[in-house]
C-alpha cells in the first residue's frame, strides 16, 4: 500500500480509480464521514454484510429490498453504497439526478457475474411466453431484459403475483429459485448461477454443530444449498433472519449467512449467542470477498472525493428500471 503524504499525491491515485491509499492516521475518521455527511446533505447506506465500523457510521442498515427502497425515497444529494456494485447501481438507476458513490467499485457479486447478459437473452429467446422474475443481484442488462425483480424478502409476493397461467423464468440464483418453487408450488425454469458464499457451507460441519449445541436454532438464508435449508429452523432474508433473532424466545443461533450480520445480531440481542455456521474448508469463506473490499478508510475517500461514482447509459437506466418500479408497487402493495 503506498504511503501518502500530501494531498496531491493522494489526488494523483484517486484520478486513477486506486482509493486503497493511507489516511491521515491523526484524524478521526468517524467524526470527519459525519461532516462530509452534512456538508454534502450525503447518506450513507449499508448493507448488513459490511464490516462492524461502516455499519456503526451507515444512515441506514438493511437487506437489499429495504436499501433498494431508501435509495428511491431519499433527498440527500449523494448517495454513499457501502454495498456491492449492483445494490449502489440500483440505486443510481432510481435516481439519475443525484450522485451514487461506492467505495471500491470492484465490489462486485458471484451471482450477478453467474448471468452474463448475452447468454441470459439467449436463454429468454428459449422461452418467450414465459414472465422473466430476476433476483436483484444482476446486472443493470440482465434487470433490462426482466419483467420483474424481487429480493429475498419479497420473492414469494412477486411469484404470487403473476397470473397461475403464466410460465416463469426465476434468474440468477438457482437454490433461492429451488427454495421459490417449494414454497410457492410453481415450476419456474432456473438460470444456473449461484453465490459462492452460501454455497460453501457444510451440511456436515454444521449437523455436527447442531449436535454440540442442541439448544441453538440453526437460521439460513435462502441462497444456501437445499441441503442446509432442508434442516434450518428458520429461512430468511438478511432482515428477516435479524428479526427472527430478536423475536424468538430461542437463546443461541446458527447463522448460515454471510457473518457480517451477526455484528447486528449480537447488538440487538447482547444476552443471545451467534454461532457463525461454518463452510466446507477452513477459508473465510463465509465473509463476501466482494462486500468486504470496502473498507471504513475507502469510505470516507469516497465521500470526500465523490468518487467512484456509479455512472449508467440513460437507455440502459430507463429500462432497467420498470422492472424495479414493479419490485416496489408490490413490496408497497404487500407492506413488505
Ligand atoms: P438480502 O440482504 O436481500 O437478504 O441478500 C443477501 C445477499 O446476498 C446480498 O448480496
Ligand atoms: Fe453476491 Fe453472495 Fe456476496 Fe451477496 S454474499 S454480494 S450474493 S457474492
Amino acid at each position: 500500500m503506498p504511503n501518502i503524504n500530501t494531498l496531491t499525491d493522494e489526488e494523483q491515485l484517486l484520478k486513477q480509480g486506486f482509493l486503497d491509499v493511507e489516511v491521515d492516521p491523526t484524524i478521526d475518521i468517524f467524526s470527519e464521514i459525519e461532516k462530509i455527511k452534512k456538508e454534502k446533505n450525503a447518506i450513507v447506506l449499508a448493507h448488513y454484510y459490511q464490516e462492524p465500523d461502516i455499519q456503526d457510521v451507515a444512515d441506514f442498515i438493511g437487506d437489499s429490498l429495504g436499501l433498494a427502497q431508501q435509495a428511491a425515497t431519499t433527498s440527500a444529494d449523494m448517495i454513499v453504497f457501502a454495498g456491492v456494485h449492483f445494490m449502489a447501481e440500483t440505486a443510481k438507476i432510481l435516481n439519475p439526478q443525484k450522485k451514487v458513490v461506492l467505495p471500491d467499485l470492484n465490489a462486485g457479486c458471484s451471482l450477478a457475474s453467474s448471468a452474463p447478459p448475452d447468454l441470459f437473452k439467449k436463454f429468454k429467446e428459449q422461452h418467450p411466453n414465459h414472465v422473466v422474475i430476476s433476483y436483484i443481484n444482476c446486472t443493470a442488462e440482465v434487470k433490462a431484459l426482466s419483467d420483474i425483480i424481487c429480493t429475498s424478502s419479497n420473492a414469494k409476493a412477486i411469484i404470487d403475483s403473476v397470473p397461475a397461467d403464466k410460465e416463469i423464468i426465476f434468474a440468477p440464483d438457482r437454490n433461492l429459485g429451488a427454495y421459490l418453487k417449494k414454497v410457492t408450488g410453481r415450476e419456474m425454469v432456473l438460470w444456473n448461477g449461484a453465490c459462492q458464499v452460501h454455497e460453501l457451507f457444510s451440511l456436515e460441519k454444521i449437523t455436527h454443530l447442531k449436535e454440540k449445541h442442541p439448544e441453538a436454532k440453526l437460521i439460513a438464508h435462502p441462497e444456501c444449498e437445499e441441503a442446509i435449508l432442508n434442516i434450518a429452523d428458520f429461512v430468511g432474508s438478511t432482515s428477516g433472519l435479524l428479526k427472527f433473532t430478536k423475536n424468538d424466545n430461542s437463546q443461541s443461533f446458527i447463522v448460515a449467512t454471510e457473518q457480517g450480520i451477526l455484528h447486528k445480531m449480537q447488538n440487538a440481542s447482547p444476552e443471545k449467542t451467534f454461532i457463525p455456521a461454518p463452510p466446507d474448508n477452513s477459508c473465510a469463506c463465509n465473509e463476501c470477498p466482494y462486500m468486504k473490499l470496502n473498507t471504513l478508510e475507502k469510505l470516507y475517500l469516497c465521500m470526500k472525493y465523490e468518487k467512484p461514482e456509479i455512472l449508467m447509459d440513460e437507455e440502459l437506466r430507463i429500462a432497467a428500471k420498470k422492472p424495479i418500479d414493479k419490485m416496489l408497487e408490490i413490496s408497497a402493495r404487500y407492506g413488505l
